[in-house]
């Protein structure tokens, strides 16, 4: 008979001998290409010190941990106060505060989408929202990727009065391309669906104060639901949901993740008040993350590369073992990169995933450039 430690070893024994093993390493000796620190604040010194400052002036009695669940002892001033500033921010009517963005996901698909209900998914959704429907009880359709004419297609065989939900991403991290919104919108008016939007690699960079792709285009009525991270463009932690009053209040009822999770801690939920004063003032962070982008994609010549025009770029490189050859190369000549290999991404997709932000130094940016187009 297998021991336990034994059925467990040989998966990861299969996944090696595939060459799919995941592992962790610290790259932070390198020059960055990997992170989502888009703006640089997860390294902004003045940003720390006035998160520490805030933390201290607010005098708290419960400064540690936030003691419990928001709907038991974790509820606070401060966490009420953060969610509205939020909600105003980018043009809400309420947000709710999650733990992370796979929790503020998976809490929202797995409640909203029900059913008797379809939910239409673009083909290269992150993680999050696919484990999300792994939860909700709607039928799910994929649509090949930013392909509205497929939407559409699906859309077509659901009578009207059928509730349906479409889901995309304002940048897909994987590949840096965007959703096309404003045809998207279109399209859920003319079937009766409402859109659920992830800005995970938005928030922070687009709008006129980061506030958001959807802010930007002027179409945020027009979304059911978005979903801002706080891991990236923010330089910190978690995520909200942005929507309705009624949204909110049924998230707080039936989206598990928050129910039954301890509520972030009070110097977390600070920091981040702290951090979304700093966010709307930084413009000359996003206007340099952008200049690096334009630099990129000017000076990236080989047919390697994808179309994206965002901070996330593509090196496509077909073959798992391959591509991992190539990231050791690029990590040791001191650029931290990562392969994204299958089956993260479709097979013969398998690619090196480049982000810039508004540090990257144009030297770096030419010298990886170089390095990964020699040899390709
Ligand atoms: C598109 C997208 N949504 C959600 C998440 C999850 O966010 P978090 O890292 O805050 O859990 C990620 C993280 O990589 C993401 O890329």
């Amino acid at each position: 008979m297998k021991s336990h430690e034994q059925i467990l070893g040989e998966q990861l024994t299969e996944r090696r001998q595939n060459g799919l093993i995941r592992s962790l390493n610290v790259m932070d000796k390198l020059a960055d290409f990997c992170s989502n620190d888009y703006l640089g604040l997860a390294k902004n010194q003045s940003l720390a010190d006035k998160i520490d400052a805030d933390f201290k002036a607010l005098n708290l009695t419960s400064i540690n941990g936030s003691t419990g669940s928001r709907l038991i002892s974790g509820q606070s001033i401060q966490v009420e106060q953060f969610e509205k500033k939020c909600a105003d921010f980018h043009q809400a009517e309420a947000s709710l505060l999650f733990s992370s963005g796979y929790d503020a996901n998976v809490g929202l698909i797995s409640s909203i989408a029900q059913k008797d209900q379809v939910v239409f998914c673009d083909q290269l959704l992150h993680a999050s929202l696919i484990d999300g429907l792994r939860l909700s009880k709607a039928e799910r359709m994929i649509f090949a990727h930013n392909d509205l004419v497929d939407l559409e297609n699906l859309l077509r065989e659901y009578p009207f009065e059928t509730p349906k939900w479409i889901i995309v991403e304002s940048v897909y991290s994987m590949d840096g391309d965007m959703a096309p919104l404003r045809e998207l919108v279109y399209l859920k008016n003319k079937y009766n669906a409402e859109i659920i939007l992830d800005e995970a690699h938005a928030g922070g960079i687009y709008g006129p104060n980061g506030n958001g792709l959807a802010v930007e285009m002027g179409i945020e009525k027009e979304i059911f639901a978005r979903v801002i991270t706080f891991g990236k463009a923010w330089g910190n932690a978690g995520a909200v949901v942005l929507g309705s009053q009624t949204l909110i209040d049924f998230l707080i009822n039936f989206a598990r993740p928050f129910i039954y999770s301890t509520a972030p801690s009070p110097h977390h939920i600070s920091s981040l008040s702290t951090t979304l004063a700093s966010l709307e003032t930084q413009f000359d962070l996003r206007k340099k993350l952008k200049e690096n982008i334009e630099f990129f994609v000017q000076h990236s010549k080989s047919n390697h590369w994808g179309p994206s025009k965002t901070a996330i770029q593509t090196f496509f490189i077909s073959g798992n073992q391959i591509v991992k050859k190539k990231a050791s190369e690029l990590q040791k000549a001191g650029f931290a990169v990562k392969a994204i290999v299958y089956p993260t991404v479709p097979k013969g997709e398998e690619r090196i995933r480049i982000t810039l932000n508004s540090l990257t130094k144009k030297e770096a940016i030419l010298a990886l450039i170089k390095t990964m187009e020699t040899h390709a």
